[in-house]
């Protein structure tokens, strides 16, 4: 029995800044952010949007087609959580109107959990076939103002089913996995930006990938020609071509593009979205391969910081384009509003209230849902 993803969603926030802007008012070169970092906007959810209304954006389209029905578990991957006990999938669950008789979770390792939530999906319904799973990644990628990392800030979210004998990515037993702990990035919890150890990152973050590839090809006996395309955690677009050239040493650069562009092009525009990215460009890379996948293996790396990384694959299935939502993703994408810098710092210093009081928040948000306020400790959301 073949088991993974049957439908996949995709959801970033309304707004952006141009990267070009940021270069400007930082004392950049642009090129450093287009070309050296590999990214040329970041999504910037305003005020009153955040990883539940985000999440439950990403679901909504599925929700909609009646492609949640009988779904048996949510699990909600983020590290932008907003409460230290309640799982935020649980507000989602209300939102979205899900049944009573299901397992809401949260789970968190960084940008690795949506991979733990596909693996815990995967081993629900290899126990009941019949049943369905959603899983759901939403982040905010956040450094400090003028640090480092700033340029690869972004947000976003993705929302997809688990099920038996699925119709868009049948994912394959073998796989290799690597942990380590390190500090190359992470979050105390009084703090709202994650620190980082830059370039320490980009090395360790190589370092579990030669591990876990090397177990897979041990594992799987396949090697890269078996790989039709790559998908890879992407921090910020160049990190995932540097990584491919890790394992393919000496790929020309049209044949870099070949096996990985398509994976990038929602990534360079949202910008890190931490636990969903590595299934955001999973979804830009369905949505815009101009060959048909159908049939064809790919490989996909999935890596969170302090640290998990994981090399598995998956087969798409033929047919799997009458699953897509490509018109509703590349809209959005293209109908965003952008930014001026000053706009930029006044939503990155907008702080949520936290005397307990009753504040109510403007409404910025155009998605289907949004984070309408906060009373007595307690967050509101509502339909927009
Ligand atoms: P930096 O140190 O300011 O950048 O920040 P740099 O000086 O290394 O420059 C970057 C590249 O731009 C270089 O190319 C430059 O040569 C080039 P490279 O040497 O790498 O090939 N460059 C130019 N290119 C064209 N024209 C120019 C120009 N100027 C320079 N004019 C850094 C880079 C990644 C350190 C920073 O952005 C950062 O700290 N980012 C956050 C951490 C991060 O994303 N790490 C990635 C791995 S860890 C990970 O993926 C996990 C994570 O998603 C979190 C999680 O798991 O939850 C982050």
């Amino acid at each position: 029995m073949d088991i993974g993803i049957e439908q996949i969603s995709f959801y970033t926030a309304q707004y952006f800044l141009d990267l070009k802007t940021l270069a400007e008012a930082r004392g950049v070169e642009p090129d450093k952010f287009y070309t050296g970092i590999g990214q040329e906007k970041m999504g910037i959810p305003p005020p009153d949007e955040d990883v539940v209304t985000m999440g439950a954006s990403a679901a909504f389209p599925l929700k909609e087609q009646g492609a949640l029905e009988g779904v048996e578990a949510l699990l909600f991957a983020t590290e932008s959580g907003i409460d230290q006990s309640k799982a935020a999938g649980l507000f989602i669950h209300g939102l979205l109107g899900l049944p009573e008789r299901c397992r809401v979770v949260e789970l968190k390792q960084a940008c690795y959990s949506t991979t733990a939530a596909l693996r815990m999906a995967m081993g629900l319904v290899v126990m009941k076939p019949q049943s369905k799973v959603l899983v759901i990644a939403s982040d905010i990628a956040r450094y400090v103002l003028g640090s480092p990392g700033e340029s690869t800030q972004g947000c976003g979210a993705v929302a997809f089913t688990v099920t038996a004998d699925p119709r868009l990515l049948a994912i394959d037993p073998e796989a290799g996995f690597y942990a380590d702990d390190v500090m190359d990035f992470w979050r105390p919890n009084y703090l709202s930006e994650a620190l980082v150890d830059g370039k320490y990152s980009t090395q360790v973050y190589i370092k579990a990938l030669k591990a876990a590839w090397k177990q897979y090809v041990g594992e799987s006996g396949r090697s890269l020609n078996d790989f039709a395309r790559f998908c890879y955690h992407i921090p910020f677009t160049r990190m995932a071509a540097k990584a491919h050239q890790k394992l393919a040493k000496g790929i020309s650069d049209e044949e870099l593009q070949t096996v990985i562009g398509e994976s990038l092009i929602y990534s360079r525009s949202a910008g890190n979205c931490y636990a969903a990215a590595l299934y955001v460009g999973l979804t830009s890379l369905l949505d815009n391969a101009a060959e048909d996948l159908g049939g064809k293996r790919i490989g996909l790396y999935s890596y969170g910081s302090g640290c998990v990384g994981e090399f598995f694959s998956g087969v798409v299935q033929p047919g799997y384009r009458e699953m897509l939502l490509t018109d509703a993703h590349r809209e959005m994408m293209a109908s965003r509003t952008e930014l001026t810098f000053q706009q930029y710092e006044d939503i990155y210093n907008y702080g949520i209230p936290t005397d307990g009081g009753v504040h109510t928040f403007a409404q910025y948000c155009t998605g289907p849902f949004r984070f309408a306020g906060i009373r007595g400790h307690k967050r509101i959301y509502e339909r927009a």
